[in-house]
């Protein structure tokens, strides 16, 4: 018990010090475990290809969020992106981090995406879309094997995100 009341003391020491009468140091965010019956090679080109495709603000011409894209590193087993909300100009950090396994048959892919600002303890689901869109839009979810696994507790808003807004 004083162990919980210590560790509580510190969250509100730390959001109050940091954010005076905001919600506290939290950031939306989501996680999301992917699983495919194809290689990671496959999985990497695809989710570097549409980061790149989704570039410019042109892709959200008829509104969505799938457009301001932006790629920052790429080495085979690990992504860095950012992307940009186009209305309010919100900056949401991507990683995916892709390993194989089945001999290299399949690919096992753990994304995030996490708010740089506190703006979003509700987001919509946005950090969601940030990652489904993309897995989406390149196909994979078409892929043999596709699997995902994530939830509201492991994604802001998940189970009201609607995708083709946020
Ligand atoms: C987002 O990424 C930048 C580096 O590109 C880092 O400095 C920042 O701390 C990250 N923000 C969060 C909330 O993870
Ligand atoms: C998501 O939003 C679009 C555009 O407003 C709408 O057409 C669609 O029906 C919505 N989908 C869901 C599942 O609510």
């Amino acid at each position: 018990m004083a162990q919980a009341c210590w560790f509580l003391a510190v969250l509100l020491a730390l959001g109050c010090t940091s954010r005076p009468g905001r919600a506290g140091p939290f950031h939306a965010q989501c996680k999301v475990q992917w699983y495919f019956a194809i290689p990671c090679e496959v999985v990497y080109e695809s989710l570097v290809e549409q980061i790149q495709r989704w570039r410019t603000l042109a892709s959200c011409s008829q509104g969505g969020q799938k457009c301001l894209y932006k790629l920052q590193s790429a080495s085979t087993h690990f992504i860095t992106a950012k992307h940009v909300t186009p209305v309010q100009g919100h900056v949401d950090n991507i990683t995916f981090r892709l390993v194989s396994y089945h001999f290299f048959s399949s690919c096992h892919v753990s994304a995030m995406s996490i708010s740089e600002s506190w703006y979003a303890v509700k987001d919509h689901g946005t950090n969601y879309c940030n990652l489904y869109n993309l897995v989406e839009g390149s196909g994979l979810t078409e892929a043999r094997g596709y699997v995902e696994v994530t939830s509201d507790f492991l994604c802001t808003q998940r189970s009201s995100a609607n995708c083709s807004v946020y």
